[in-house]
């Protein structure tokens, strides 16, 4: 974090209080508000964290205005494009790109930690069939820590990477089985002969009773998803394996939490409610409806997968995705899906409407993915599962390097306290 010689002068009754301000490699610059309560006594009031910086990351940039988003300084466009997303995970988890012999003893390590503890099994059979993908995931990966004592000291550094890398593994096993539970299938065993994403589809779709032919370019799509989502700052799931690493929990215990947290339909969730939305509206001639209703303010109805609280022009990955979609419904065959013409539609109709250019609301990461995965053959609850399996190396990145900073504490945000002054009790004979 670059010092600069600024300082923001802060007038408080009178009192003058200096604020260092630090300079970003790209992005605002922040004032450093840390010794505010101590000089002033007075807290900051930032609901929703909108003008809040909650620590400094070397990981992932966006800027909202310009539609850029940076892995460790590489445009997403360009990853999605000549990567692949075991190579993004070591991007994310070390700094740098990775070289032949690197890439291949990381894939190596993460092929060979795929299987879960075969007891792991027995959890999912407590959950009831129709229970969500993310339920499962959340109690499965919570669970965890009950089966690997060996990755939860977080003090100790080599426990720290063994940890990262059995999530990163173990995460498309655990939605997989999640799913094949779902349908009442066997779990099919991952296998180390497959890449990161053809090992998952297999696991997804392949059944004992007959061989699953992997289509190469529905790997190499579902591989770019997984590298779309893989990090994105301090989003709110981030932020929840931040503040629970920040007590010391087991990194386990803090990605279950983020599971949880990405679930909400205002975040990850947004994908399957997004896919939901379509539906409902069904044909082009019902999205006049749909639009009135997103601008009534009496109307809790929201365009899912449109607007978001960084992107104030159109979100990079929406539009790889957008290509992405095209791509495989062309190789799938399917050329009059309704959807996607709905979703194309809306967002055209949508992007020329007063009331979105004037709130700066474009289509997000959520507004296609559906539209890929219905297409790929994944039901709609398992979107955000995927989304979860793609930003756990993000989630762990972020809680490494919070782990690591010497200068972290654990989160405690504080109030603006507006109930009831100090009273005493009443009997309940005299209320
Ligand atoms: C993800 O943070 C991340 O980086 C998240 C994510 C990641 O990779 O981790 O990018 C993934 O969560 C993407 C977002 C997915 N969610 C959705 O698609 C749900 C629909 N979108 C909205 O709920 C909303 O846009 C949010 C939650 C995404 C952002 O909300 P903000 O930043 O709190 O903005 P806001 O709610 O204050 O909205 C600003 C204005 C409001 O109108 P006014 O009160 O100013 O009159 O825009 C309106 C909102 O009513 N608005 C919308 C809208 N989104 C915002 N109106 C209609 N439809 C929408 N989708």
């Amino acid at each position: 974090m670059a010092e600069t010689n600024k300082t923001a002068t802060l007038l408080l009754d009178n009192k003058k209080i200096e604020l260092p301000i630090y300079a970003p490699t790209a992005g605002p610059e922040v004032i450093d508000i840390r010794k505010l309560y101590a000089q002033g006594d007075v807290f900051t009031y930032d609901p929703g964290f909108t003008s809040t910086a909650s620590c400094d990351s070397t990981i992932t940039y966006i800027d909202g205005d310009k539609g850029e988003l940076l892995y460790r300084g590489y445009p997403i466009e360009q990853l999605a494009d000549q990567s692949h997303f075991l190579e993004v995970c070591y991007l994310l988890l070390y700094g740098e790109l990775p070289d032949a012999t690197q890439i291949e003893e990381f894939e190596t390590r993460v092929t060979r930690h795929t299987m879960v503890h075969e007891q792991m099994h027995n959890f999912f059979r407590g959950f009831r069939r129709d229970a969500h993908p993310m339920a499962t995931m959340v109690g499965v990966v919570g669970a965890m820590s009950a089966f690997y004592h060996d990755s939860t000291d977080i003090s100790d550094p080599w426990q720290r990477e063994v940890a990262a890398i059995r999530m990163i593994a173990k995460m498309p096993t655990i939605a997989a089985m999640a799913y094949k539970y779902s349908i009442g299938q066997p779990f099919v065993y991952p296998r180390n002969d497959l890449d990161y994403a053809s090992n998952f589809l297999n696991m997804c779709f392949s059944v004992p009773a007959e061989p699953y032919k992997i289509e190469p370019a529905l790997a190499k799509a579902m591989d770019r998803i997984f590298m779309l989502h893989a990090d994105h700052e301090q989003n709110a799931s981030t932020s929840t394996v931040r503040l629970a690493g920040s007590s010391g929990a087991n990194p386990f215990a803090c990605i279950a939490a983020g599971i949880a947290c990405l679930w909400g339909p205002a975040h990850g969730g947004a994908n399957q409610a997004c896919l939901e939305m379509l539906r409902e509206i069904g044909t082009v001639d019902r999205i006049p409806e749909f639009i009135a209703r997103a601008k009534d303010k009496n109307d809790p109805f929201r365009l899912m997968g449109f607007g978001h609280r960084v992107y104030k022009n159109f979100d990079p990955r929406a539009k790889v995705m957008k290509e992405s979609a095209d791509e495989v419904l062309e190789l799938l065959g399917i050329h009059d899906n309704e959807t996607l013409k709905v979703a194309k539609e809306l967002e055209k109709i949508a992007l020329e409407d007063e009331y979105f250019v004037s709130k700066k609301l474009y289509p997000n990461v959520d507004f296609y993915s559906g539209i890929i995965l219905e297409a790929m053959g994944f039901p709609t609850s398992m979107f955000t599962p995927i989304f979860a399996l793609s930003r756990t190396v993000g989630w762990i990145s972020q809680w490494k390097e919070m782990i690591a900073d010497q200068h972290q504490k654990i989160g405690r945000p504080r109030q603006l306290y507006v109930g009831a002054p100090r009273r005493d009790y009443v009997d309940v004979a005299k209320r």
